[in-house]
């Protein structure tokens, strides 16, 4: 056995351990995600994220984009470490069997949550899979209302701006340019703070047969934040996700359909937790940063992929009726 072999055979009780499947290599050559068969434990499979940045990155400590991959392994081994086990049934996550990090290098080995019911990938989740993406944010954000994000990023989501400022110099909007350190600052001031997943698009939900419940991965950039972060994040793939409904600009569109039913989720979740919450105050607080959670997300997308922004008129339109709000 290699010696990760032989750590992920301790960790598990298991008798030996022996690599199986590759599920696939981590984004720019950080690493990879395979499962490990094991032989004597409880459980058949354990799923491990290994990374190993490329070489020549190492200690490149002035590479923005570097830094913040590293942060956020160190974030996710400490997620799974000390945030996961609060997350139940309805917000359910990969249970943790072990981590280990060294300089620049992460393993982390987790319950294989296709072993655990949760089999299937979408890349469009239908309408089923859909709702049940927004009541797993809904029961992750209610769970976390008011948790301090200690050890995990002050403030979540992949694209925040303290991270992002090389995408906003090279921002060709000037407006949006502008306007950046606002939309920011507005979520940062939000009263109902909880935890954001941070990377909420279909291929970190998991789904169990049918479609109709999820399980996440995928916590490098979970933190502090506002919902609406996630909220707007996966709904603003909506449009590319045909099958979820026709999309009629005569009639109200379908993403606010969408938002009602992550805020329905929201309120039955808030009523089942034993601390009292103000969830009047709060509907209305998070539904009017709605826009500018949205507005926030193109922020970023129109400093990294302006073609992919452009395209995108919906957006654009959102956002110039946020700037002229502010
Ligand atoms: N515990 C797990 N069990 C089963 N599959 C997993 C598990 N963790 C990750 N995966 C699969 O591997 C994919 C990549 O993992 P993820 O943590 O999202 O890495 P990346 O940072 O490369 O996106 C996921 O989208 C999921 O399909
Ligand atoms: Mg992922």
């Amino acid at each position: 056995m290699s010696h990760d072999h032989e750590w992920v055979a301790r960790a598990t009780g298991a008798t030996s351990a022996r690599r199986g499947q590759r599920i696939q290599s981590l984004w720019s050559g950080y690493g990879e995600i395979v499962r490990v068969e094991l032989t004597g434990a409880d459980v058949e499979t354990v799923v491990v994220k290994s990374v190993q940045p490329p070489a020549r990155l190492r200690g490149a400590k002035k590479d923005a984009s570097h830094a913040r991959k590293c942060r956020s392994y160190d974030v996710e081994t400490t997620w799974y470490r000390t945030f996961a086990s609060r997350c139940d049934d309805s917000c359910r996550v990969p249970r943790l069997v072990g981590a280990q990090s060294a300089t620049e290098e992460w393993l982390i080995a987790l319950e294989d949550i296709d072993a655990a019911g949760f089999p299937e990938r979408r890349r469009d989740p239908g309408p089923s899979g859909m709702d049940a993406c927004l009541r797993w944010l809904a029961a992750f954000h209610a769970r976390f209302l008011g948790v301090a994000p200690d050890g995990l990023w002050k403030n979540g989501t992949y694209w925040h701006l303290a991270t992002r400022q090389d995408e906003l110099a090279v921002m060709e909007d000037a407006e949006l340019r502008a306007a950046a350190p606002l939309l920011d600052q507005k979520l940062r001031a939000c009263t109902f703070q909880t935890l954001v997943h941070g990377d909420a698009k279909p291929a970190n939900f998991c789904f169990a047969r049918g479609g109709t419940a999820v399980a996440a991965v995928d916590f490098q950039y979970v933190g502090g934040g506002c919902g609406m972060s996630d909220v707007a994040y996966l709904l603003s793939d909506l449009r590319e996700l045909v099958s979820c409904e026709p999309h009629d600009p005569s009639e109200d569109p379908a993403e606010m359909r969408w938002l009602d039913v992550y805020f329905a989720h929201l309120r039955s979740a808030l009523d089942q937790r034993t601390e009292r919450v103000e969830s009047d105050a709060l509907e209305r607080e998070w539904r009017a940063l709605y826009p500018i959670a949205r507005a926030d997300y193109h922020r970023f997308l129109a400093g990294w992929a302006k073609d992919h922004w452009r395209r995108d008129t919906r957006a654009q339109a959102l956002t110039r009726d946020v700037l002229r709000s502010l």
